[in-house]
């Protein structure tokens, strides 16, 4: 088995254009290799989704949610103590996306370190990973992840896209690098240079679809088996065999999610 041990750490399966063709896609996404996927909520209304995705598809489909940075607008305490209630459900494996993004400014800096400080303590109340968004905010979301001390519980670093050095970091506070299908793309230069110098069994991989395609299939909307060539991009830089890094980041992925 390669291909077939395929763990997506990182779907949006909730949102559109997946969920009115979810069984579609799901049986293309085994067809095409994969076994396991984490389906990522961002809001309430996807979280409630990525719950309900995980019940309807047992073993292959499992939950994480949480209150994107971009989406803290408008979420009240209520909300957020059901989100705390929800993260009792079994098939809820970890908290998030959770984190920093300073690229749009619909959300004010301010607001979403309360949001992100917050729901980090709530993970750490139930003993959850939690899985890190940061775009064009490392110094801030390190200095967070390290002033709550979030190594008791670790964390992912989803499409990992910032340096080698701060990538050691990260794993220093007992987080996961995650390489997202941006791997692929020529100019990814940082990303190609993480992968290959951070250690495997510190690495996880992902597509983010629908977003983020890799090549060749990049400007198409995403699907979780392009997962594959994430491990593909990995391999060469690493110059191991497929097999090895689709195996290792399937062991990788369930032990970090709990998973047996
Ligand atoms: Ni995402």
């Amino acid at each position: 088995m390669e291909k077939g041990m395929l763990f997506d750490t990182h779907v949006h399966l909730n949102g559109k254009p997946f969920i009115k063709d979810i069984d579609n896609i799901v049986k293309k996404a085994l067809a095409g290799g994969i076994s396991k996927m984490v389906c990522i909520g961002y809001n309430m209304e996807t979280s409630l989704q990525a719950i309900d995705l995980a019940y309807r598809f047992p073993g292959i489909i499992y939950a994480a949610i949480g209150i994107h940075p971009n989406d803290c607008n408008g979420v009240s305490q209520a909300d957020l103590e059901r989100l705390e209630n929800m993260l009792d459900e079994p098939c809820v494996v970890a908290l998030g996306e959770i984190g920093l993004d300073y690229h749009w400014d619909t959300v004010k800096p301010e607001k979403q370190k309360e949001f992100f400080i917050n729901q980090i303590r709530m993970a750490k109340r139930k003993s959850k990973p939690i899985i890190i968004h940061n775009r064009e905010a490392t110094k801030d979301t390190f200095d967070i992840l390290k002033q709550e001390d979030i190594s008791s519980i670790g964390g992912i670093m989803h499409s990992y896209s910032s340096s080698l050095d701060m990538a050691k970091e990260f794993i220093k506070l007992n987080m996961m690098i995650s390489i997202s299908g941006v791997i692929t793309f020529s100019n990814a230069r940082k990303t190609k240079e993480v992968a290959k110098e951070i250690p495997l069994d510190k690495l996880l991989i992902e597509t983010d679809c629908p977003y983020l395609t890799p090549v060749p299939y990049r400007g198409k909307t995403n699907y979780p088996e392009y997962c594959y060539y994430v491990a593909k991009e990995i391999a060469q830089l690493k110059e191991i065999t497929e097999t090895e890094v689709i195996e290792k980041t399937y062991d990788n992925a369930c032990k970090f999610f709990n998973i047996s």
